[in-house]
């Protein structure tokens, strides 16, 4: 590689994050190619190139390092995975959800039934629609936080089975079960009505992005329904780099909605639950994830 030139990276999320953080440092420009979903909706937009350092955390290494280019081809995706494609579609439906089109909503969940991104109109809407909201906030200091809708517990999920030497899910199969929490929280919270929740749980199924549940509580190989299970994973999420800055002692703070499109607002767009509530949340996802067929 001439270092003086530009890198070029042709790879997931991964690979595009490691690489954009190496340019980072040596201060060269960098050029995506993301060739999984998930890197051309999400992780090759917006800048920010996080190295996981486990069993410490997700992303606790990184800087904020945006592409000179980023060139998405979606033939890609034919040789993509059913796995690796519902985790990216999560990241799809999580724009969705913070879009505020129902239309759209129903179209995302659409590709997850046929297997295939067949409108190209919508799948390069969501990809800019990351773009508009970084511009607004590069360094997430308050409107880019949204982005991080089912991201709390999932990086924590992410962590706990890394920690434990357990057979891994994929970073979109542990956003998608923080993503249904966070429906369970908003709507128990009183922040989201009944009709809202339920048509959004609804789209969830039908999308399929939780295609791995099943798989899940073999995996963690111990009750999760247990309150000791719980305080690992809030403890977890506790001293999860963001929740540290943020320091709210003995709460966890969330990113819940209140309609689509439409995040709870305080001034840094969380909402803050401590371990009992977040706890009763927790078995109500569990029940959720069980009726999911
Ligand atoms: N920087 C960000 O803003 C951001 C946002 C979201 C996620 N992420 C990070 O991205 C990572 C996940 O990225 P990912 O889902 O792309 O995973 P990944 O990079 O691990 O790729 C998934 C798998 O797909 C394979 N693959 C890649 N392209 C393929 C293709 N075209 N055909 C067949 N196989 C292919 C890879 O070899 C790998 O085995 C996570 O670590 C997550 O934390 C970063």
């Amino acid at each position: 590689m001439d270092k003086k030139k530009n890198w070029v990276v042709i790879g997931g999320g991964v690979t595009s994050d490691i690489t954009s953080f190496a340019a980072s440092i040596a201060k060269i420009d960098v050029t995506i190619v993301p060739t999984t979903l998930l890197a051309m909706v999400d992780a090759s937009v917006g800048g920010k190139c996080g190295v996981n350092f486990f069993p410490y955390g997700k992303n606790l290494i990184g800087s904020f390092y945006p592409a000179k280019q980023i060139i998405i081809c979606k033939s890609w995706l034919e040789t993509l995975s059913q796995r690796e494609f519902y985790s990216g579609l999560t990241e799809c439906l999580k724009h969705a959800f913070l879009m505020s089109s129902w239309e759209g909503i129903k179209k995302v969940s659409d590709w997850g039934v046929s297997c295939r991104v067949n409108d190209d109109k919508l799948f390069y809407k969501l990809v800019l629609f990351k773009q508009e909201v970084v511009k607004n906030d590069f360094f997430e200091q308050d409107k880019r936080v949204i982005l991080n809708l089912g991201h709390t517990l999932g990086h924590a999920i992410e962590t706990f089975l890394h920690q434990d030497h357990l057979e891994q899910i994929s970073h979109g199969q542990a956003v998608a079960i923080g993503m249904v929490f966070s429906l369970v929280a908003s709507f128990r919270e009183g922040l989201m009505t009944c009709k809202v929740f339920d048509s959004l749980i609804r789209f969830i199924f039908s999308s399929r992005i939780l295609q791995e549940r099943t798989k899940i509580k073999k995996i963690f190989n111990k009750n999760i329904e247990d309150k000791s299970f719980w305080s690992v994973i809030f403890l977890l999420m506790r001293s999860d780099k963001k929740q540290v800055f943020e320091n709210v002692n003995d709460k966890v703070s969330w990113v819940l909605l209140e309609n689509i499109g439409q995040c709870f607002q305080e001034k840094d767009y969380k909402y803050k639950l401590d371990f009992e509530t977040s706890y009763t949340y927790w078995l109500e996802t569990l029940n959720i994830l069980d009726q999911c067929g």
